[in-house]
């Protein structure tokens, strides 16, 4: 049965092969997985993939958003599987081959997940790259209408706010796998974050906690700085799993 600590997924966001290796060592078992990402891969390499699996049994998200022509990119998602990793990102694009072509080259063993619209896009970019006004006025109907794509094509789900979580789950199904990042614990939201000690500076804005991503559907939750900077982050990690464990019912792994 699924536990709480399995939702949580902790971003490897640090400068270094060393402090990663820290932290896989220090959270590995507290948390479902760790996602990697393009500076820690272009750092490390399939090594870190390597040295994480052999840490313990936290799985492995590896987050390198392939985007190329379909052939690269079912050669590339066959290497990605070879390492057995758990998912792997690749940008929705233009084309849906693409995307067709990272499922093949995934053969069942990697969940492959499209990247719909990145947060950091505005609809003034969307409107500039040429798009229909429909989706600049609305970047959440370009998401969907993109996740509908990755639907179709085969690809696991896709990471979307845990905002949206709820709509895209009602739209494509409980079986398409949604992972929200922006997730602030209640301690952290609560002003207690001091005794945590982690950054009060934050650039994630629409924030929710990991029991509302988890109520509106979400199947996996990135948390990084709030357990990364925390004092002591294997408590950090532990506190989250205590919050998901108390507000969830027994039959989905509450008490
Ligand atoms: O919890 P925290 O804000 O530190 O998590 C940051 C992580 O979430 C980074 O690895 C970032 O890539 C990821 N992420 C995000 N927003 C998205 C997609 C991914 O913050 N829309």
């Amino acid at each position: 049965m699924k536990t709480a600590k399995d939702y949580i997924i902790f971003p490897l966001d640090l400068p270094s092969q060393q402090s990663a290796k820290e932290y896989i060592r220090l959270l590995s078992g507290e948390v479902g997985m760790f996602k990697i990402g393009l500076e820690l891969f272009i750092e490390a390499g399939p090594d870190i993939v390597k040295y994480t699996k052999s840490a313990g049994p936290s799985g492995i998200f590896l987050d390198l958003k392939l985007h190329d022509i379909p052939a690269t990119v079912s050669r590339a998602m066959s290497r990605v599987a070879e390492m057995g990793v758990r998912f792997a990102t690749v940008h929705c694009g233009e084309n849906r081959e693409m995307l067709k072509s990272a499922v093949e080259g995934s053969r069942g063993k990697t969940g492959v997940l499209g990247v719909t619209v990145l947060t950091s896009v505005s609809a003034e970019d969307i409107r500039t790259a040429g798009f229909r006004e429909e989706y600049a006025s609305h970047l959440s109907s370009l998401v969907l209408q993109r996740a509908a794509a990755v639907k179709e094509c085969g690809c696991a789900g896709i990471v979307c706010s845990g905002l949206e979580a709820g709509k895209v789950k009602e739209k494509f199904g409980k079986d398409f796998i949604v992972i929200t990042p922006g997730i602030r614990p209640a301690w952290a939201i609560s002003g207690q974050q001091n005794t945590q000690n982690t950054q009060n500076t934050d650039d994630q804005k629409r924030v929710v906690t990991p029991l509302q991503a988890i109520r509106s559907g979400a199947d996996y939750l990135v948390i990084g700085r709030p357990i990364r900077d925390a004092e002591n982050p294997k408590s950090a990690a532990r506190r989250v799993v205590a919050e998901i464990t108390a507000g969830l019912p027994e039959s989905a792994g509450g008490h």
